[in-house]
């Protein structure tokens, strides 16, 4: 069967990987987003290539945006990325709920309304609450958001849940912890990436925050939302994504080691996230063998090789390496 994917949010990191790997096999890929600027998928399919790219520009809370996407282009396979991050949310908490929840639910709506017969949404490990590091909470352990972005996802979580009782629509809500790589610019745990974007440049970074957390590279991330919105469990699931679990310091020290000349230019401090230090990953892993996690050491080379490559271009945006950013 002819496959084209719908991604919402495909300006976004993630969304931009998405569309890179479909790009990548041939299939047809529509990017839907609310937002202007293309920079991330242009740094990850070149600036030609992403002129093959079919873009709609349409708002995921609209009620009616994603359901004429869908219509429009035919697609048969909708990963659902659209959403605002953590800092966006504390921000402007009825517009986060708006773009998270109910967005999400227009999401569900339109996927039901033509009849597909089943999605990929972002959930996020920002569903737990910091955790004794002890524990490695796997998709049983008790969700207690401390973020109004993490209560977000768990609504939709549940909601997923009743559209799959209500409405038989199969789900995939994939929880990803700290997502790194290109195209990872904003956001709470973007810190890592930026460090190693700073250190390409020559700049000195500190990342706010310190403790372990599990590092997921973006490209794994989105291929694990491509191969759940293609095929799974025909009901809700939720999967935690486990990448790599490690120290700040010592993705730091491995940034340092790939790009000697950043030596004690990196740095990291403040609190711990507010989240678990890792996260058990082996119900995705036994449903989805197929999908293959890099380790954090070659993550980080990739990634330094990537900004490497986009800087000699002069293509590597450094916006997210300003003050204030
Ligand atoms: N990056 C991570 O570490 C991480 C971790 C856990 C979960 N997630 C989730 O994964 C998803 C994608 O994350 P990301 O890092 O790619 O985010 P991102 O912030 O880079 O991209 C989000 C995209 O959504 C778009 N968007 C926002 N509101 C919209 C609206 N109303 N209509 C249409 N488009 C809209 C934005 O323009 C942006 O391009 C999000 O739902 C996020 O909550 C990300």
């Amino acid at each position: 069967m002819n496959k084209t994917w719908l991604i919402t949010g495909a300006f976004g990191c993630i969304g931009a990987w998405a569309v890179r790997l479909i790009h990548e096999r041939g299939d047809r890929v529509v990017g839907f987003d609310f937002g202007e600027n293309d920079r991330r998928v242009t740094d990850l399919v070149g600036p030609e290539a992403v002129r093959d790219i079919e873009w709609i520009r349409g708002d995921v809370t609209s009620p009616s945006d994603i359901r004429e996407a869908l219509e429009s282009t035919g697609a048969n396979h909708v990963v659902h990325l659209a959403g605002l991050q953590v800092p966006f949310c504390a921000a402007d908490p009825i517009r986060g709920a708006e773009v998270n929840v109910v967005g999400t639910l227009r999401v569900f709506e339109a996927v039901r309304d033509v009849g597909l017969p089943r999605v990929a949404y972002a959930s996020s490990a920002a569903v737990f609450g910091p955790q004794s590091s002890e524990i490695v909470p796997d998709e049983l352990a008790l969700c207690d958001p401390t973020t109004l972005y993490g209560a977000y996802k768990v609504a939709n979580e549940s909601c997923a849940s009743v559209f799959a009782k209500d409405y038989g629509i199969a789900s995939a809500g994939l929880r990803p912890l700290t997502v790194f790589g290109v195209g990872r610019d904003q956001g709470l745990t973007s810190g890592p990436s930026r460090a190693i974007k700073a250190a390409v440049v020559g700049q000195e970074f500190h990342v706010p925050f310190q403790g372990s957390t599990d590092f997921l590279l973006a490209r794994d991330c989105a291929a694990a939302f491509l191969a759940a919105a293609e095929d799974g469990p025909p009901e809700a699931r939720i999967y935690n994504l486990h990448g790599e679990s490690a120290e700040v310091r010592t993705m730091l020290d491995l940034i340092e080691a790939e790009i000697p000349e950043s030596q004690g230019m990196l740095t990291c401090g403040g609190e711990s996230l507010p989240l678990p230090g890792e996260l058990d990953g082996r119900a995705f892993r036994a449903d989805f063998p197929d999908v293959e996690f890099t380790s954090l050491s070659s993550g980080v080379a990739e990634t330094a090789r990537a900004f490497k490559s986009l800087h000699r271009e002069s293509r590597l945006s450094l916006h997210d390496l300003e003050e204030g950013a």
